[in-house]
């Protein structure tokens, strides 16, 4: 079957489904996976037909989406293919030992792997010892580091996920108690679980909240200091096997408080108007994609309006820029400069409640989104996919309640009729059994 024919087996519906289910099963020649691959959402479209269309090209143009845009629905962005749209979202487990990702982490990505992820990403790992958040964070400050990383890594793609790392710098947050231990700011004048208290920077000498501690204002050293370690750490991301890297803008962080007028008063150029506000951040973005390779996506997660005064347009006006220094896809958080994020927040925010920026960014800045935030039904996540507002969708507490999800919504929407959403160890019993004539209830 070529190219052309695909177009007409595209014509109905049910065709499509029963197309996809091939597609994607191991019966299907791989040079047929990957030119399907492309005609749901591939950003590389060489030697394709030129009706076929990546998904970058269309962000923003919900009509052209209608194809490309299920969950189940393959994408390639840069030289990586994602078997769907599914992606796991970074959280930090608080198990680390010294920065080393342990043996929590390894069992922790597995079975999300396993599970049927398209994307599986590491918690916040920071760049420097400085941005530990706690001493539980997992970091990547030093080559040490690269060994149980990588571990993890090749075992998420042996299971067809992508591996993939957020990098971030708690800048003035870091320092905290575990959240089963309080979530508040170190006792400094006590030892920490026998590790060294690290110092707090920041933009500026501004306090998160009341009882945190006060941070030093990063000189131009410090700020020339912080980029080269991200860049190390960008570095060493790779050396470990990670195919996918995010840039942590997000949540009151290093660099979100860069951005934020709330906790950036710099009189210098690093403070100010946006244009000043943005540059840390970009700076780092531009450092880390020189480092980072051309056929390798590059994320970036934005608090996309916070509580001190950063808005939407300015995410906008943000998300042009990092798209023009190479960043592929905006993922859409919110908030935590001055409050708590939303999920230690004990008040309950509505389903998908972050997904209007994800559809608004996609649509002003014609870059690819992911959509977070209390998305937890199948066809809740296949609707904002069909209705052009998202590209990928992250998935948080939800897979951590069930680490099978994807496959689980595999079977919820119809599209995995023979368990092949499933490792080929579980899979194949599972079929084995429905052909014995057993019903699900
Ligand atoms: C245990 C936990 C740890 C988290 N750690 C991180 C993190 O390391 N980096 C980050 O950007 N967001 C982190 N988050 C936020 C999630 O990535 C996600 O944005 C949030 O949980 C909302 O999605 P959900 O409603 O699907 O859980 C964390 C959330 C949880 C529950």
């Amino acid at each position: 079957m070529g190219i052309f024919d695909l177009n007409i087996v595209q014509n109905t519906e049910r065709e499509d489904n029963k197309f996809r289910a091939f597609a994607l099963s191991r019966r299907c020649p791989r040079p047929l996976q990957d030119a399907f691959a492309r005609c749901n959402g591939a950003s590389s479209i060489r030697g394709v037909h030129p009706r076929v269309q990546s998904s970058a090209k269309h962000a923003g143009n919900p009509s052209m989406m209608d194809k490309q845009s299920r969950l189940f629905a393959p994408v390639e962005i840069r030289g990586v293919r994602i078997r769907n749209r599914i992606v796991v979202s970074p959280m930090a487990q608080y198990s680390a030992v010294d920065g080393f990702a342990t043996d929590w982490h390894f069992a922790h990505f597995a079975k999300f792997a396993m599970g049927g992820a398209g994307i599986v990403f590491t918690e916040a790992t920071k760049v420097e010892r400085r941005g530990l958040g706690t001493v539980g964070d997992m970091g990547i400050w030093k080559d040490e580091h690269i060994e149980p990383l990588r571990r993890i890594s090749r075992f998420v793609r042996e299971q067809g996920a992508v591996p993939a790392m957020q990098l971030n710098h708690a800048g003035r947050k870091a320092g905290t108690y575990k959240p089963w231990d309080g979530f508040g700011p170190l006792d400094r004048s006590v030892p920490v679980e026998g590790e060294e208290h690290w110092p707090v920077i920041g933009p500026s000498a501004v306090q998160y909240l009341e009882g945190w501690p006060l941070p030093r204002e990063m000189t131009r050293a410090d700020i020339e200091e912080v980029k080269a370690n991200w860049v190390k750490a960008a570095e060493r991301a790779l050396k470990a096997g990670f195919d996918i890297l995010e840039v942590h803008g997000a949540h009151g962080y290093l660099i979100h408080e860069f951005l934020s007028p709330a906790s950036n008063k710099r009189t210098d150029e690093y403070g100010g108007s946006l244009a000043n506000r943005m540059r840390f951040p970009l700076e780092i973005t531009e450092a880390v994609r020189r480092v980072w390779p051309d056929d390798k996506p590059l994320f970036f997660r934005v608090s996309a309006v916070d509580e001190g005064g950063w808005t939407l347009d300015d995410t906008v006006v943000l998300s042009r820029e990092l798209k023009a220094l190479g960043v592929d896809v905006i993922d859409c958080s919110a908030s935590g400069i001055s409050i708590r994020s939303p999920t230690a927040s004990r008040v309950a925010p509505k389903l998908g409640f972050q997904v209007p920026y994800a559809e608004r960014v996609r649509k002003d800045a014609g870059i690819m989104t992911m959509a977070v935030g209390l998305i937890v039904h199948p066809r809740q996540a296949q609707e904002i996919l069909e209705k052009g507002q998202a590209d990928l969708i992250a998935v948080g507490r939800e897979i951590l309640y069930d680490p099978f999800w994807p496959a689980h919504a595999a079977r919820a929407l119809g599209e995995d009729a023979d368990f092949r959403t499933l490792p080929v160890q579980y899979g194949w019993w599972l079929d084995r059994r429905r052909k014995t004539g057993y019903v699900e209830e």
